[in-house]
């Protein structure tokens, strides 16, 4: 069974602006918002895991984004170094939640920007890795050094996708989901070399966050407005749920964003 980690969105909305999905003009319906995040933590605990919730916090309304608390691995957790200081207050909760529940928290150097698995995915034993937008190519050394793994950076080219989760789903079975066009060429060769089956959604379909799945054994629970990429799943045996996501896709995220892996696989070695 997967342990999950989400934050209720008591104190979630549009505060600031730091992707360009986020506008403090249009704001997101609070009351929807709650409904929707309920929504997604019933169909998570329906599905074969244990949700744990860390405490919102005032003034820190993304901090239900809980994929961008940091990475764990094992019992290891290495926290995020948050691009914009608007994020960078949730560092100390998530740090403490997770010491409690005894991880080893491990800090990366304070001048290395890393967001966390939004940032950094396993498929298989290769950590993927996107860069640019939010994480420093460099944090993704000393990632791969401290969890003593294969990491494989690559370039986020859309601002649009500006995490890795946003863009790209690993799966059991080794195959990933991908929205091509979000990487830069380097980046698409580098994962065309490194996965063994790609299955691409096309732009329609990504841009309603459908790459930004929770992935559970057979399950999958990914925002509605991707039926393609459904059949396509459903096709390999896969069972998606699909959610409303609206009020969280106008903040720049929808279902994975808003659920961080406890861990997101054990110890590599
Ligand atoms: N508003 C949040 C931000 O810009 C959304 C984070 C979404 N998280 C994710 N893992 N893609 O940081």
């Amino acid at each position: 069974m997967r342990e999950l980690l989400l934050c209720p969105p008591d104190y979630y909305g549009i505060e600031y602006e730091i992707n360009p999905w986020m506008s403090r003009a249009r704001g997101t319906e609070s009351e929807l918002a709650k409904s929707q995040w309920e929504g997604l933590r019933q169909a998570l605990a329906s599905l074969d895991s244990k949700i744990e919730l860390v405490p919102p916090q005032p003034k820190l309304p993304d901090m239900v984004f809980t994929a961008n608390a940091g990475l764990a691995v094992g019992r290891k957790f290495i926290p995020s170094n948050f691009r914009y200081p608007e994020r960078a207050g949730e560092a100390p909760y998530f740090r403490h939640w997770m010491e409690e529940h005894g991880y080893e928290t491990i800090w990366l150097p304070d001048n290395l920007y890393f967001e966390g698995e939004g940032d950094a995915l396993f498929s298989n034993d290769i950590l993927f890795c996107g860069y640019k937008f939010r994480s420093d190519i460099q944090s993704h050394r000393a990632v791969g050094e401290l969890l003593r793994c294969l990491v494989i950076s690559v370039e986020l080219a859309d601002p649009r996708f500006y995490h890795l989760d946003t863009c790209f789903c690993p799966l059991p079975d080794g195959s990933v989901f991908w929205f091509p066009n979000a990487f830069d060429e380097y980046g698409q060769r580098a994962i065309r070399a490194h996965v063994k089956e790609l299955i691409d959604v096309e732009e329609e379909e990504a841009k309603h966050f459908s790459c930004n799945a929770v992935v559970l054994g057979r399950d999958i629970v990914l925002p509605e407005g991707a039926p393609n990429l459904v059949k396509t799943l459903a096709n390999r045996g896969y069972q998606c749920h699909e959610l409303p996501m609206s009020e969280f896709i106008k903040a720049g995220g929808a279902c994975k964003c808003l659920t961080m892996f406890l861990p997101q696989r054990e110890a590599v070695e």
